[in-house]
């Protein structure tokens, strides 16, 4: 097989072959294709795209390039969610141990933060003594006793979208339905779950821009899923403003904690709720109770408590706090009209609660609180937000990013939380 062949007939809009397809992904992975010729095929597909018959070859030589973890004989249904990224998204923790009080078991593989989205592994590390890092028996074993994990996901699994996506991270080729798609879902389909949620988000804060574009990638995915035997659906979501009232990796670790104690921001509440019943209808029955009861009688909680104390977590150790904080001040008062989720990503990122390179560390206690929300009031002199860091002289540059983020008292024209179903 020739890998000038492969890449030539993308670039001229051509469709690649089964055997092309599984050829260049295996060498690649093997470290026998280039990096630069990988990079050219990357771009020529950002270009061309694939059709549905190469986005599902694709996957597939993703996901074997690895190992396949099998649940399928636990005695729980597996069912499991998979956010393509936003600010605030902390949604996973409150969600995974109310779907496990719901009767499901919930396998999640999770990944740390890079630029302006945050990473669920970064925000539970918030935690004292909580490890991300398990093995496959392990896993099992956390399904078995409390029905819910959370970790990384091991070396052994999709090898070749870990290489593929560090590429596609500097030469410019991550935003591509086609190439997204099939990074999410090998890795997804690799963890073993039976069923899956796709939380595709939409607006300022997300990869996907616009409903169409999301649609497309949402409509990719499913297929890719139904094909493979796991049963998928995907919601679109608003991602124009940042999820709950904060943003940074203790921070909202606390909010999730109020909204498993029955209280917490509506938008979070909310989207918990919806998504664990599209999650806990995709794994069929269970017998359990509702999402929205599970919040209620504490259930959850008890979930949540477990679901960290089996990971070496102290669920009653107090959370890190940061070292400084900053309010920023309304300058006039009326209703709250927009509040950008991505430069209130970017200004958590620059005040330590994100990384620039996959080996920095993060600050737990580093973030934004949002003293508002659109379609709120604010007044003048009054905080709109307050920043959190442990070195103060990142506040002036986080402060940079909020000044054109936010408007009071212009139209207001807001995406509905859930936007579209795609199943
Ligand atoms: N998340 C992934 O895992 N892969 C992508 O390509 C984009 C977001």
């Amino acid at each position: 097989m020739d890998v000038i062949d492969i890449l030539v007939t993308k670039r001229d809009g051509g469709e690649l072959g089964p055997e092309q397809i599984d050829w260049v992904i295996d060498a690649y992975t093997r470290g026998a294709v280039a990096e630069e010729q990988m990079a050219a095929l990357n771009m020529a597909i950002v270009w061309r795209g694939m059709s549905r018959a190469e986005v599902a070859r694709w996957t597939d030589a993703m996901l074997r390039s690895g190992e396949r973890l099998d649940f399928s004989d636990l005695p729980r249904p597996t069912t499991d969610k998979h956010s393509t990224g936003g600010v605030g998204d902390k949604i996973t923790l409150p969600l995974t141990p109310t779907v496990a009080a719901c009767g499901a078991a919930v396998p999640q593989l999770s990944g740390r933060g890079l630029g302006h989205t945050g990473g669920t592994l970064d925000k539970l590390e918030a935690i004292p003594g909580w490890r991300a890092e398990l093995s496959p028996e392990e896993m099992r074993e956390r399904l078995l006793d409390v029905g819910a994990v959370v970790c990384a996901a091991g070396a052994g699994l999709a090898p070749a979208d870990r290489k593929l996506y560090a590429l596609r991270d500097v030469t410019g080729t991550v935003e591509s339905v086609p190439l997204i798609a099939s990074s999410i879902m090998s890795k997804k389909l690799a963890e073993g779950t039976g069923a899956l949620v796709l939380d595709v988000k939409v607006g300022s804060g997300a990869f996907m821009k616009d409903t169409a574009s999301a649609g497309e990638l949402a409509r990719t995915m499913v297929d890719i899923g139904n094909d493979n035997g796991v049963r998928t659906v995907a919601l679109l979501t608003a991602m124009d403003a940042p999820l709950g009232r904060r943003v940074g990796n203790a921070l909202e670790v606390a909010e999730a904690l109020e909204v498993l104690a029955g209280g917490g921001p509506d938008d979070v509440v909310e989207l918990t709720v919806t998504l664990a019943r599209e999650m806990l209808t995709a794994a069929g029955p269970t017998g359990g109770k509702d999402p929205a009861d599970a919040l209620r009688d504490g259930s959850a909680m008890d979930a949540w408590r477990r679901m960290i104390a089996a990971q070496g977590g102290d669920p009653d150790a107090p959370l890190p706090e940061a070292a400084e904080s900053r309010p920023i001040l309304a300058p006039e008062s009326g209703t709250l009209t927009r509040l950008d989720a991505h430069a209130v990503g970017v200004a958590a990122w620059r005040l330590g609660a994100g990384r620039a390179r996959k080996e920095d560390p993060v600050s737990p206690g580093a973030g934004v609180t949002l003293h508002a929300k659109p379609g709120e009031q604010v007044r003048t002199g009054r905080p709109l937000f307050t920043l959190h860091t442990d070195d103060p002289e990142r506040f002036d540059r986080a402060a940079e990013a909020l000044a054109g983020a936010y408007e009071i008292n212009g139209e207001y024209d807001p995406l509905p939380l859930v936007i579209d179903r795609v199943g």
